[in-house]
């Protein structure tokens, strides 16, 4: 009797700051790395500490917490599995757990202590095969694999960019649209084919590598699944490209706009992240929630920006921050569209680690020339985030609530002051704001998320085609990498 009260009292001996007492049985455990059948080249899980009364804990200090994670598995070989994983302490109470697989592994297993104390919903067993993210196995239908990877069935953004193309035929267009956009100094499009979960394309125009991009998601998807066949124009650049007026042409951009009619999709740089976190990649969405130092007590109250001086209104902030000096902690790191100024708002200052912005309070998303790409990595962060407002739109913008998930800022930054003062004064509801963004990007932005839209996008599209879809004089096969994986199906049966 006496050692099973002492063995209890053991288990339940971490305490938080705030007092609370964490209870390792009660954690909450969710995420896609929970199914090492869902193929990624970071599985990821999370874990949600709670107290002993059932309330989530929401501060925790590392060192009164011991999370242990044990991966077994075995290669085809019968050797230990080549694992990489990793633990993220996101300082909200909550834990990210993400592992790679370098090969093939088998026989699975997954253990997750919490002060010695086994969370029993976060204990995976599969026997595999679990294949890594460079395995070229397309084993499931489009319908399958929208499934395993929990997708949601419908999109609103996917269904209004797509309202007005019922139908598509490309063999009444192809050619127009080829040579409406060829615009080669300052338009960069490609033209895909994907047919028999092969890729195909042409590229259009004098810069074209950031067709690398849209590549590589293209063959990651056709490595677990087969594509149904299709055909698109993927638009390179930053800016939209179908005006308001005009011939409606379909045109798949990594950022929209309130005046242009292009089909958007995640943005390069985020569909980057999600295909290369735990790879070459270092900032994620992932990585951005547990790298940062402070607790909301300790950041600093200022408005903290580094970035280029792509946009007037950059250097306006600059201007501004010089006559509020205790507000701000802003400059600009690199100076290319208004170099003949630098006099005025330089020196350009080293850029620093993206990590160490949330180390201040409040964070400002500025257009540069288009939307700025960082604002989910910046939602993500544990700072609250002032957006001014925009044209500029990406895929999950709809999501946003002005006043929930963000402070809104005039476009032209004219109530920038006021309302870090606002925000200064209203301090709970401002870290409110901040946990918000966090838990939408939770929702709509992380790699699965970003997967699953361009999975449903090419499926919506897809179903739209009429014409046969045909690769065409011209057009580049797009090959896999060499990869040693084993899969068991034969790609010539696809
Ligand atoms: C506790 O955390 C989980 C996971 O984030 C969340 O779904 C749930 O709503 C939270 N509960 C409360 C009462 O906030
Ligand atoms: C956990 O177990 C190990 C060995 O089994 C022991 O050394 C350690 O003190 C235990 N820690 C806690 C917090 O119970
Ligand atoms: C979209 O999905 C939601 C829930 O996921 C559902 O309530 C709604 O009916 C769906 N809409 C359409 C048009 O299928
Ligand atoms: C602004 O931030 C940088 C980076 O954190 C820091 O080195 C510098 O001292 C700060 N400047 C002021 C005036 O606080």
């Amino acid at each position: 009797m006496h050692r099973l009260v002492l063995a209890l009292a053991l288990n339940l001996i971490a305490i938080t700051s705030g007092g609370q007492i964490i209870d390792p049985s009660k954690t909450i455990v969710w995420g896609p790395g929970l199914f090492p059948e869902i193929v990624m080249r970071s599985r990821y899980f999370f874990l949600q500490l709670v107290d002993s009364n059932g309330n989530n804990i929401t501060e925790v200090e590392e060192k009164n917490i011991d999370i242990k994670v044990v991966i077994n598995s075995e290669n085809s070989g019968g050797h230990s599995c080549r694992i990489w994983q990793q633990k993220l302490n996101c300082r909200d109470g909550s834990f990210i757990i993400r592992y790679r697989l370098y090969e093939t592994c088998y026989n699975f297993h997954v253990i997750v202590t919490i002060n010695n104390q086994t969370i029993p919903k976060a204990a995976i067993h599969a026997e595999g095969p679990i294949y890594e993210e460079e395995c070229d196995c397309p084993k499931l239908s489009i319908h399958e694999w929208l499934h395993n990877s929990k997708c949601p069935s419908n999109y609103s953004q996917i269904s209004n960019d797509l309202r007005e193309f019922p139908q598509i035929n490309f063999d009444k267009m192809r050619n127009k649209i080829i040579k409406e956009f060829s615009r080669p100094q300052s338009v960069s499009l490609c033209h895909y084919v994907i047919k028999k979960n092969k890729i195909y394309r042409k590229c259009y125009g004098d810069h074209t590598g950031f067709k690398v991009f849209s590549d590589s998601i293209l063959l990651s998807l056709t490595r677990k699944l087969v594509v149904p066949d299709t055909e698109f124009f993927m638009n390179l650049g930053d800016w939209p490209l179908v005006g308001i007026k005009g011939t409606l042409y379909p045109i798949f951009s990594w950022c929209a706009s309130e005046d242009t009619r292009d089909i958007v999709l995640p943005t390069y740089d985020i569909t980057e992240s999600s295909l290369e976190n735990m790879g070459r990649v270092m900032l994620d969405m992932l990585s951005v929630q547990g790298n940062t130092r402070n607790p909301w007590k300790r950041k600093i109250e200022k408005i903290f920006w580094r970035g280029r001086d792509s946009r007037r209104e950059r250097l306006k902030l600059i201007e501004i921050s010089r006559r509020h000096p205790e507000l701000f902690n802003v400059s600009i790191t690199n100076f290319f569209f208004f170099r003949d100024e630098i006099s005025k708002y330089g020196p350009g200052q080293q850029a620093i680690s993206f990590f160490d912005f949330f180390d201040y309070k409040y964070q400002l998303n500025i257009d540069g020339t288009v939307a700025a790409y960082r604002l989910p990595y910046l939602l993500a962060g544990d700072s609250s985030v002032f957006k001014q407002e925009s044209k500029y739109y990406e895929y999950f913008y709809h999501h946003l609530v002005p006043y929930e998930h963000y402070v809104p800022i005039k476009a032209d930054l004219s109530d920038l002051v006021e309302k870090i003062q606002w925000a200064m004064n209203n301090d709970e509801e401002t870290r409110k704001i901040a946990r918000a963004g966090r838990e939408l990007m939770r929702r709509v932005a992380l790699p699965q998320d970003v997967f699953c839209y361009y999975v449903s996008l090419l499926k919506e599209w897809s179903e739209r085609i009429e014409n046969s879809v045909e690769v065409l004089e011209g057009m580049e096969r797009v090959q896999q990498p060499e990869n040693r994986c084993n899969c068991p199906i034969s790609k010539d049966e696809l």
